[in-house]
């Protein structure tokens, strides 16, 4: 059950990045937040952005860095999607502006970003964060998509409260997201 809705966005993801029609279809729901969070975390165009679980069609790096200019690093764990998203970033022209790595967030040194973007999705949720929060630098951003409180037990987060201390929200609505969590190291 954990795993359904993570799954159903890899498969419509799959879909997106090879059909133009899709992707502009599947990348509406994503604008408003996008924009929301640029707003939230306040990224510029010299920010270093480090997006955690991007998927084969990784809608928020792309939107990060066509909204703001900013150089984006989109990782995943999964080599197949890590293989889609990097033909996808290389048909839209955007190989010079973002970088397509495989690589798990637990594991990645988050000390050379500004900005550090975690999808929903990210698995497992509050140990990825700890690490990323550990190893950042003085005064970098950590955006935390969270879900709806009803639908937590489809994600991989097991206490909500460990994302309660942040400096601020971006509350969306009609999304399974239900915020994004900003918090900054100091
Ligand atoms: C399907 S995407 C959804 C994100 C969406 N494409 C976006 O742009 O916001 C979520 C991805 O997170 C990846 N993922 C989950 N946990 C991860 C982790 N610990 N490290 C890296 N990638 C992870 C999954 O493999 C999946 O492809």
């Amino acid at each position: 059950m954990v795993k359904v809705i993570p799954r159903t966005t890899k498969v419509l993801e799959r879909l997106a990045a090879k059909n133009t029609p899709i992707y502009r279809t599947l990348s509406l729901y994503y604008k408003k937040l996008v924009r929301e969070e640029v707003t939230l975390a306040n990224i510029q165009a010299t920010d270093k952005v480090l997006c955690i679980g991007g998927g084969p069609c990784p809608f928020s790096g792309i939107l990060l860095h066509e909204y703001t200019g900013a150089h984006v690093t989109i990782i995943d764990n999964d080599e197949c999607c890590v293989c889609i998203a990097k033909g996808l970033i290389e048909k839209l022209g955007y190989s010079d502006s973002i970088t397509v790595l495989h690589s798990d967030g637990n594991n990645i040194s988050p000390e050379d970003y500004s900005v550090i973007h975690m999808a929903v999705q990210v698995s497992p949720m509050e140990k990825v964060f700890c690490h990323l929060r550990q190893g950042c630098r003085m005064g970098a951003k950590i955006l935390v998509r969270l879900p709806k409180k009803t639908l937590s037990n489809l994600y991989s987060i097991n206490d909500l409260s460990v994302f309660q201390s942040c400096s601020g929200k971006a509350v969306h609505s009609w999304r399974n997201v239900d915020s994004t969590a900003l918090f900054i190291k100091s």
